[in-house]
Formats: structure tokens, C-alpha cells, sequence
């Protein structure tokens, strides 16, 4: 069985992100507390992993089923050993249609420098990176292991120049520790053909103590993006794009934010996510997923395979971004850094 699917409020799956890793070399304060994972972590084992053999076997049906767009994430995707093998499998996949996917993957930077030409080589068409502050004391303290911020630009100029651009930079915007930066952050990518996002700082996994006093709405961030540099609406790429879209008036190029706090955007969620180990979950905040390594490794054939995943996409009532509340409890939910963004 083969085509398209879709889930209970007739949401299309389209996205696929994999994560390829529950390793990750920063401790980011939001995402990877010290406190939480410190040196006695239990992070999986090599043989609870999924293989490259598996993950595009998996990869292929969700194509079959009309997946179009697959990100590698993490934790840091670019520790797991040879990942640019598993981009140049990933590369030779072709939609229904006989198109080749988009296929990007969220970056810390720190090792792309090293990795890009490579990356690119394999197929790869673009990189997504994850930089939280322009000031290197701010950006040592969020990081947590004292990473500098040239180190980041310089993975994000390699990526471009290996054809992986244009780039988008993502920033986390917390409260009280980096929202002083919205602004150093927005004048140094304006003009640099990459695109700045600003995320609303979210309640993901059980780790980080979140607080909603701590996000910064990204109506704020527009309003004070605008007093200094007047902006406009630009239409979205696809139907249920995550970043609302703007554009510098005075042609700095663009910029969005993604307010999944404030706005929530379930309603058009297309996204699937495959943890490290091969569990599908249906939502960045569910506290369980299905179990796709079992079938994979029970000697299930791809018939079978494909049943499962349109069986599980077919009954998906996620939203939780449409429910979220103060107080929703958050014990037993996965961590970012096993499932990615
Ligand atoms: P592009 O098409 O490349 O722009 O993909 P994207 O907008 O999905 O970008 P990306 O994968 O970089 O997502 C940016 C961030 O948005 C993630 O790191 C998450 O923090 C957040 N995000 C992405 N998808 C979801 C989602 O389904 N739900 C929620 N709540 N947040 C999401
Ligand atoms: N809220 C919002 N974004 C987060 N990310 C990680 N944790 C959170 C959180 N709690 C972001 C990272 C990266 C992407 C994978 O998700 O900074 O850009
Ligand atoms: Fe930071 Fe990303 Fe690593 Fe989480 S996975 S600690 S957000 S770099
Ligand atoms: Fe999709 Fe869940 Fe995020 Fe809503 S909260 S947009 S359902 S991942």
C-alpha cells in the first residue's frame, strides 16, 4: 500500500525528521541542562541505534506514502559517524512522482566546517543552524561548554560555500538570557542572504523547567524588529510552513519567527518524527511513540511496514500546541535532544 495519508483532521503526511543521534556536543540550557544530562547520562547503546540499512528502508515507504521533505536532526546529527553514507542513500530517493526529496539537516555548526564539502557531495541541499546569541559570553553560557560564536559563523560561511545555503539560522529566544540579542542578531544577518528565525522558547521533554514567563512572544520580537528596521509580510513557501515569514522594507533581505507558543500551528502539522532507536511519534510533545524498530528487526516485510505507518498516520489526533497550559503535567515526555526539532 502506497499513497497519500491522511490523519484524522485530514493532515497530510509530508515532513519526515530522523534523529540520527541522542548525543549532542553542547549542553544548551533550554535543551540539555548539565543538571540532567551529565557524565552518567544514559544515552542509547550502538545497538539500540537504527542502522543506515534501516533508516532508509523506513525512509522509502514514508516516500511511498507521499513524504516529500526529510530533515536529519539529533541530538547533533553531524556526531554520528559517517552521516554523510546515510545523506548519499537518503539523496537517491525519488517521490511517487520521480522527484528527489528536499533533504536538510539542523546543525549545531560546530562541526560543519569540517563536514560541509562533504555533506554537500553526498547530496545534502541545505543546513539549518542553531545559533542563540551574536555575544560570545552570552552564547558560552546557553551552550554550556564554552563553544564561541566565531567558531559557529565560520561553520555557517563553509556551509555556504559548499552550496548548502541559503542558510537558516535559528535562535531560541529565552527570557532574560539571550532576548537582549534579537536585535545584535537581526543587524548581522540582515544582508547576509541567510534567514534569522527566532523561536519561541518551548516546553519540549522534562528537562528544561520551562516557565511561560520565559518566552517571548514573537509579536514582541516583530514590533521591536520594526522600530529599527520597518518590515512587511512575505506569502508562505507551502501551505502550514512553520516560520511566519517578513522582509526587511529597505531590502536587508528576510526574516521570520516561529511561534509555537503563542500561534499555535497544528492545525497544518504534516510532520513525522523517527527517534534514534526507530520510534515513530506523531508530535514534538508526545510521551509515546510506536515502536517501528521491532517490526523492522521481527523480519516484517515492507508490505507490512507500510500498513503500519499509514495505520498509525491515519489515526493521529495530535495537538498539543492547541492545548498546552501552564500546568500540563510534563513527566514521561521525550527530550528535544532525542527526538530533534
Ligand atoms: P524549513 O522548511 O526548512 O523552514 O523547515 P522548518 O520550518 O520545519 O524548520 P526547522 O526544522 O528548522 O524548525 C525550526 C524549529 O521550529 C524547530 O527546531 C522547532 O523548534 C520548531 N518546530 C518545527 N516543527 C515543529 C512542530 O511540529 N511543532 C512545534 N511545536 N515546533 C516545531
Ligand atoms: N524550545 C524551542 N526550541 C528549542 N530547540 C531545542 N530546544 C528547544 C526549546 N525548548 C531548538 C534548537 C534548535 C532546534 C533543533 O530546536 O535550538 O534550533
Ligand atoms: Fe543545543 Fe541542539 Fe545540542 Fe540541544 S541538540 S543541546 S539545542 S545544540
Ligand atoms: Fe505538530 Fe505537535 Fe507541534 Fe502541534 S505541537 S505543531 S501537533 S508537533
Amino acid at each position: 500500500p502506497s499513497g497519500q495519508l491522511a490523519d484524522t483532521r485530514g493532515r497530510m503526511l509530508h515532513d519526515l525528521r530522523i534523529s540520527v543521534t541522542d548525543r549532542c556536543n553542547f549542553r544548551c540550557v533550554y535543551c540539555m541542562p548539565k543538571e540532567v544530562f551529565g557524565k552518567d547520562y544514559p544515552y542509547l547503546p550502538h545497538d539500540a541505534l537504527l542502522s543506515f540499512e534501516e533508516i532508509v528502508r523506513l525512509a522509502r515507504l514514508f516516500v511511498a506514502h507521499g513524504v516529500e521533505k526529510v530533515r536529519l536532526t539529533g541530538g547533533e546529527p553531524l556526531l554520528r559517524k559517517n552521516i554523510e553514507t546515510l545523506v548519499a542513500r537518503l539523496a537517491e530517493l525519488r517521490t511517487p512522482s520521480g522527484k528527489p526529496l528536499d533533504l536538510t539537516l539542523t546543525t549545531n555548526a560546530s562541526l560543519l566546517a569540517r563536514k560541509a564539502r562533504a555533506l554537500a557531495d553526498a547530496g545534502l541541499n541545505r543546513v539549518t543552524v542553531s545559533l542563540d546569541a551574536l555575544d560570545d559570553t552570552v552564547f558560552r553560557r546557553m551552550n554550556d561548554v564554552d563553544f564561541a560564536v566565531a567558531d559557529v559563523l565560520h561553520g555557517i560561511d563553509a556551509a555556504a560555500e559548499a552550496g548548502l545555503g541559503p542558510i537558516k539560522v535559528n535562535m531560541v529566544v529565552k527570557k532574560g538570557l539571550n532576548d537582549d540579542q534579537i536585535e545584535p542578531m537581526a543587524e548581522h544577518f540582515r544582508h547576509s542572504g541567510h534567514t534569522l528565525r527566532f523561536i519561541e522558547y518551548m516546553d519540549v521533554g522534562a528537562s528544561n523547567g520551562w516557565k511561560m514567563d520565559e518566552v517571548v512572544p514573537s509579536a514582541d520580537i516583530l514590533r521591536r524588529l520594526g522600530a529599527r528596521w520597518p518590515l512587511e509580510t512575505l506569502e508562505p513557501h507551502y501551505a502550514g510552513e512553520v516560520a511566519q515569514r517578513w522582509r526587511y522594507r529597505d531590502g536587508g533581505g528576510e526574516v521570520g519567527v516561529i511561534s509555537s507558543v503563542t500561534q499555535a500551528f497544528c492545525s497544518s502539522c504534516t510532520r513525522a518524527r523517527l527517534s534514534t532507536e526507530g520510534q515513530l511519534y506523531l508530535c514534538l510533545f508526545a510521551d509515546q511513540g510506536y515502536d517501528l524498530r521491532t517490526l523492522l528487526r521481527c523480519g516484517a516485510s515492507d508490505e507490512q511496514l507500510a500498513t503500519a505507518i499509514a495505520r498509525i498516520w491515519q489515526a493521529r489526533t495530535d495537538n498539543y500546541s492547541e492545548r498546552r497550559s501552564a500546568d500540563t503535567p510534563r513527566s514521561g515526555r521525550i527530550e528535544m535532544s532525542y527526538i530533534g526539532g
